[in-house]
């Protein structure tokens, strides 16, 4: 297939010239033969292309920055980085999802601060990034029609699972928002999309190549998703420890993919001389309150009561988790070691009975329920001591408690546990 049919087939998505059977038999055989990356590259421009996109002044274009994360247990990157990003003078118009499955979503998370709004349209988004630096909000109808379709129709023929096409999804939302630099966090591991390393790898290429053909300076970072990123899994216990995080206070693991991929950004903008300096400005603004106060002005501007971040007390008030109805149960351990391993899936399996996530696209979620580590990797921990506490509202189900057995794995030696991070990619 060549890039003029593909710019057809787009358009004939969005107009509904191109049927519903032809479009399937096309991404079957996308799903099976793979198209190349030119192809890909037309794809995801012709996508971008059908629909409204954001656009920037001259003074503040090369500044317009964004990140993707392909999503996992525990992931709360983005809120902690978006207002970092824009702490250092970058511009940050941050489109995000909801949780669906095992893996959280940034919208929901955002959505257990009291008022605060994820609904903008465009201009609105404009007007914030160039005021503040920073909007965090969802997709609007006007952004990649195409995708809509086209990922409905994938939905239900079984060809999710095609590198070209998640490639073109992602990288044509995001092309959408008329970004300068994007970094993208490519999950492995069994809680993550893709459960090997050498696919997820693949996918990486991919989504870089066709980022940078359309002209956005792009990275991506390949991490592990085996156990929960940081303490907390959750939305509102997820908000807690981001607020934890941009005080300076936030766990190693998460703090260190949070510099780690902003210093990319950093890099790529040119407002820092390479990736380790961009890193350390990204680290900074954790621990000089400007990151918090980015969030605080993000959190006003969308309607949020950002009263809730004055005290640690309010902010537990303010999201939800002191509430008399929320029960907290701890599991403990029956010998002592070293923690060695967490699985992530099953914890974020026992969240999502609990209430805490989706299993279908319309389910009300309990934004207060989720899960707290008591331990990370590398961590000693006495026998009979809590491994982790549970937040619920109703009885924790048998099944919820039998999934979480073996989910602790403990050694009898101390070691170093390693980075999460295992490699950069462009
Ligand atoms: N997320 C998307 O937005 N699109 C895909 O195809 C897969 C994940």
């Amino acid at each position: 297939m060549i890039p003029v049919d593909i710019h057809n087939l787009v358009e004939g998505v969005v107009d509904g010239s191109i049927s519903d059977e032809d479009l399937t038999s096309w991404l079957k055989k996308v799903h099976s033969e793979g198209i190349s990356e030119v192809e890909t590259i037309a794809l995801t421009e012709a996508m971008r292309d059908s629909g409204e996109t954001l656009s920037w002044n001259s003074e503040i274009s090369e500044l317009v920055v964004d990140k993707h994360s392909t999503g996992g247990v525990g992931d709360k990157v983005s809120l902690i980085l978006a207002p970092a990003l824009a702490a250092c003078g970058l511009k940050v118009p941050m489109i995000s999802g909801r949780g669906l499955g095992h893996t959280g979503g940034t919208l929901d998370k955002l959505e257990s601060i009291p008022g605060f709004s994820v609904e903008m349209e465009s201009d609105q988004i404009q007007a914030q990034v160039n005021k503040i630096g920073v909007a965090m909000v969802g997709q609007t109808d006007k952004l990649v029609p195409a995708d809509r379709r086209m990922y409905a129709l994938r939905d239900v023929t079984g060809t999710i699972d095609s590198v070209p096409l998640i490639t073109s999804s992602i990288v044509s939302k995001k092309a959408a928002e008329g970004l300068s630099a994007l970094v993208l966090d490519v999950k492995f591991g069994r809680a993550a999309f893709m459960t090997e390393e050498v696919k997820a790898k693949k996918l990486a290429e991919s989504m870089v190549s066709a980022a940078r053909g359309m002209g956005v300076a792009t990275t991506a970072v390949l991490s592990s998703m085996d156990t929960p990123l940081g303490c907390a899994i959750g939305n509102s216990l997820e908000v807690l420890e981001s607020v934890e995080t941009l005080c300076g206070n936030g766990p190693a693991d998460l703090e260190e993919l949070v510099c780690i991929q902003g210093g990319l950004l950093l890099d790529s903008t040119g407002l820092a001389e390479d990736r380790d300096t961009g890193a350390l400005m990204i680290h900074d603004t954790l621990h000089d309150g400007s990151a918090l106060e980015c969030f605080r002005a993000m959190v006003d501007a969308q309607g949020g009561d950002s009263s809730i971040l004055n005290n640690d007390s309010s902010l537990m008030v303010g999201l939800g988790l002191i509430d008399t109805e929320l029960n907290a149960t701890s599991l403990c351990v029956a010998e002592s070691g070293w923690v060695f391993d967490i699985d992530a899936l099953s914890i974020a399996h026992a969240c999502q009975r609990m209430g805490a996530g989706r299993f279908e696209l319309g389910d009300v979620i309990d934004r207060a329920v989720g899960a707290i580590l008591e331990v990370q990797v590398g961590d000693r921990i006495e026998s009979g001591d809590p491994w982790i506490t549970l937040y619920h509202r109703d009885e924790v189900g048998r099944s919820t408690i039998e999934g979480l057995i073996g989910s602790i794995v403990l050694v009898d030696e101390e070691f170093e546990p390693g980075s999460r991070i295992h490699e950069v990619i462009g």
